[in-house]
């Protein structure tokens, strides 16, 4: 064993926050140098509120930090880094217009004759960028860049600072398979470079791939830290929920009815003049869940918010129920029958001011019960949310607490919770259990089947294979914008099957595909 001091050392931590929610309950949480330690537990156990009293973001109501042994106080991030502490938020703090050199050095420029030195700026990018295996180019734009790459600039402008621990909160959630094993690669040459990092996750596949130790922590409190390589991703699990999870699916006999959506020839160009959707037909009938696997990045996205009013086609047809949808608003398109759970959950569903109560609400306020005549009806609506709170487990005091308060996680689940209750003819659920954690999960997909069941006709995109495997009675597989297979037969399907029309190693001819629709 070696006898080198612990790098964190954070002792009897409560965080007690100005609405009286303890957040943080006697927490110990003690870090090794140089490792990689997991933090996981279920959304709101307490998590991210830790990582901000280590940053200096939140301050503790009680408790101790030290730092090799050393008594500190972090009274704000400017402190923290100054101690060589670093953190990545979920969501990034760069200007989009600026390029990636001048966001890495900013707040601490280098400067020539009082003014930003861009050459220095753009050398000391690509020296850190060598260095630790975060590969970016140091001019082009934050905005021109994809989420991985922008995360990557946050990490350079950590270590430009001096960052010695690393604190990364759900860096995974934004990412695609790809880019998280290429996060992966620096965060162990990270480790190689002498730094220490912490990561919270909820994919606990991710948390056995990457982490020498896990911490667990539920309710407030911390349950345990072991070695990573001593428990199962079951056991953690165990820890983090306190019962077994099991993320099996139960679907009774396929009963399809009617297509309830019906895409023809739909096709899409971006605003920079990309072709994105090229020719994509398929019908989702009702009673059935149609999932749609792909790399990320290969027109998803565009088809989903396509659908939902959100983009414009510049050909094709969607018909909903018979409806011509193609280019209806999006609340058109919720009123022909639509929900939708969108991707950007944090952006595009909810309204952070508003309370938890009102956000349930919002596509619905002027419908009975909520609203009779012209008059809004609180009991009505303070029951409705009651109700999903309890059985989306949203971790809230009450009701009337505003979103934005809510931990991450649990700001996702206020989202879900409207949609699926929603009754909608079709339900488009795009990543649906991103960023939840896994005892929210295997209640997503219970939801997602009881929905099938019921005769909803569901159209899931996930980037997870796994997930879409397990919940979809078809799957389509999108490749540069084109559907290039539809299965209909998909219990003998295997993943690496799959995988093989994913990476466009294999393609349906036209016909195949439309036998299929
Ligand atoms: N500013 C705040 N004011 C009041 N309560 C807060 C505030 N921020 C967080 N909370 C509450 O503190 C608790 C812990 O939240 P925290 O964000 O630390 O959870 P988490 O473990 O990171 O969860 P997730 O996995 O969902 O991100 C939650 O109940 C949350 O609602
Ligand atoms: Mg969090």
């Amino acid at each position: 064993m070696s006898t080198e001091p612990l790098i964190v050392a954070m002792r009897q931590i409560v965080k007690v926050y100005p609405n009286g929610l303890r957040a943080n309950d006697h927490v110990t949480f003690e870090v090794r140098p140089r490792e990689i330690h997991a933090l996981v537990g279920e959304n709101g156990a307490g998590k991210s509120t830790l990582m901000k009293i280590l940053y200096g973001l939140e301050k503790p109501t009680a408790g101790a930090i030290y730092l090799r042994d050393q008594l500190v106080h972090i009274d704000s991030p400017h402190t923290a880094i100054a101690l060589g502490i670093g953190m990545v938020h979920q969501n990034f703090m760069l200007v989009p217009s600026f390029t990636i050199a001048e966001n890495v050095v900013l707040g601490a420029e280098p400067l020539r004759g009082g003014v930003l030195d861009r050459k220095a700026a753009i050398a000391i990018t690509r020296e850190l960028s060598r260095r630790y295996g975060l590969e970016v180019d140091p001019e082009a734009t934050v905005d021109a860049v994809p989420v991985g790459v922008r995360q990557r600039v946050e990490i350079l402008k950590a270590l430009y600072r001096g960052a010695e621990i690393l604190i990364l909160d759900e860096p995974t959630a934004v990412l695609t398979p790809q880019e998280t094993q290429e996060l992966f690669a620096a965060i162990r040459q990270l480790v190689d470079n002498g730094k220490t990092v912490i990561f919270i996750s909820h994919k606990l596949r991710e948390v056995k791939e990457i982490s020498d130790r896990v911490s667990v922590m539920r309710n407030a409190r911390m349950v345990d830290t072991v070695e990573t390589a001593s428990v199962s991703e079951e056991q953690i699990a165990r820890m983090m929920v306190g019962r077994e999870v099991f993320l099996q699916v139960h679907k009774p006999p396929l009963q399809r009815g009617e297509p309830v959506l019906q895409v023809r020839d739909l096709e899409y160009v971006s605003d920079a003049g990309v072709e994105v959707l090229k020719r994509v037909s398929f019908n989702v009938y009702a009673g059935e869940i149609l999932g749609i696997a792909g790399v990320e990045g290969n027109g998803q996205t565009e088809l989903v918010e396509v659908i939902a009013g959100l983009r414009r086609a510049v050909s094709g047809c969607v018909l909903l129920g018979g409806v011509d949808i193609t280019r209806a608003s999006p609340r058109q398109v919720r009123r022909a029958g639509a929900a939708h759970i969108p991707e950007d959950r944090l952006t595009n569903g909810v309204a952070l001011s508003a309370t938890i109560a009102e956000n349930l609400i919002v596509d619905r306020f002027e419908q009975p019960p909520f609203t009779r005549g012209l008059l809004m009806q609180p009991r009505h609506i303070a029951q409705h949310a009651e109700r999903l709170i309890e059985q989306f487990a949203i971790r809230a005091p009450s009701a009337e607490l505003q979103v934005g308060m809510l931990s991450g996680g649990n700001m996702q689940k206020v989202v879900l919770a409207r949609e699926l209750s929603a009754r909608p003819k079709l339900l488009i659920a795009a990543q649906p259990t991103r960023g939840v954690d896994i005892g929210a999960s295997e209640f997503i997909y219970d939801q997602l089947v009881r929905a099938r069941n019921d005769g909803v006709a569901v159209l899931l995109v996930s980037a997870d294979l796994s997930e879409v495997m397990a919940l979809s009675d078809r799957i389509a597989v999108m490749k540069d914008g084109r559907l290039t297979a539809i299965f209909s037969n998909t219990p003998h399907l295997s993943e690496e099957e799959i995988g093989y029309y994913m990476l466009g190693v294999k393609h349906m001819s036209a016909e195949e595909i439309a036998a299929n629709w």
